[in-house]
């Protein structure tokens, strides 16, 4: 696997994969790899002849009172992750490359309505941030199929909007989310729980689950949330919001929606987790 850390060396391979006729898949991260990141590898190695993966802890998207600076940074154990996975080139740009003038400064990218609630609104600035590195990574890397988390949804929408309203010729691959056996879905922020924070944060998924079953027979929603809320806070966890949504707007659920998707995030200890399941009436 080659590394690069600077926009020549990466246009320069880049150049030379498109003359050599490559197909090139994009693997965005923030680094502190698990098995989640490396399902998005090998989903991509089904799409393309060359996989290009990157790590850079993006500032524009983390709030002022955030953990940028605490985010775990584990870039050579990540880099093993990567060789085993078959990658080809990592690319490891420092906020200096990507963003020379300072953040104030940045041209941005927002895509409205569907960045505002949910995450958008617990965490002010986040989908700009996270449509503007993604907008600029596609333009360093011009991949032709790129794959991100379906863990992180509203994100996944976000961009699928953001492609399509911008014309980028660039397919979004949505992978599924990866869990431990608890259910407990993959996230590099679950480094920030102990094994007793581990076992509490198990119950966000299972009382979205109780969510899902709920949602086939009743169809008062709102109270289905509000006890769901309440079962999340019972565990031992904040609950930050949880809500029934139709699945591609992401406005609330009426009861003709038959396309849903379950939102949800929650503070355990030191972690914002956020989950999401889909159900199909
Ligand atoms: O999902 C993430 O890790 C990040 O939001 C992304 C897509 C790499 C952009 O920084």
């Amino acid at each position: 696997m080659q590394t690069v850390e600077n926009i020549q060396e990466l246009r320069a391979q880049i150049t030379q994969w498109r003359q050599q006729g490559f197909k090139i898949a994009f693997v965005p991260t923030m680094g502190n790899l698990h098995d989640g990141h490396i399902s998005l590898v090998d989903e991509a190695h089904k799409h393309a002849d060359k996989i290009v993966a990157s790590i850079f802890v993006n500032p524009m998207q983390f709030g002022a009172n955030e953990d940028i600076d605490k985010y775990p940074r584990t870039l050579e154990d990540d880099k093993a992750r990567l060789v085993q996975a078959n990658t080809d080139l990592l690319f490891t740009p420092t906020p200096e490359i990507i963003y020379p003038k300072g953040l104030d400064k940045q041209t941005f990218v927002e895509v409205p309505d569907v960045s505002d609630g949910y995450c958008g609104e617990s965490r002010p600035g986040h989908f700009r941030g996270v449509s503007t590195i993604v907008c600029k990574l596609f333009n360093l890397v011009q991949p032709d199929v790129a794959c991100f988390g379906l863990k992180d949804y509203q994100q996944v929408q976000v961009i699928q909007l953001m492609v399509e309203d911008l014309s980028m010729p660039i397919e979004i691959i949505p992978v599924e989310t990866k869990r431990e056996a608890s259910g407990l879905a993959m996230s590099s922020r679950n480094t920030y729980l102990t094994a007793e924070e581990k076992i509490i944060a198990a119950h966000l998924n299972k009382t979205m689950r109780w969510v899902a079953e709920q949602v086939q027979f009743n169809k008062d929603y709102n109270d289905i949330s509000a006890k769901a809320y309440e079962m999340i806070n019972n565990a031992g966890m904040k609950t930050d919001y949880l809500h029934i949504c139709n699945s591609k707007t992401l406005n609330p659920a009426t009861t003709e929606d038959k396309q849903l998707v379950i939102l949800a995030a929650a503070h355990c200890g030191k972690a914002r987790l956020i989950d999401n399941i889909l159900v199909n009436l």
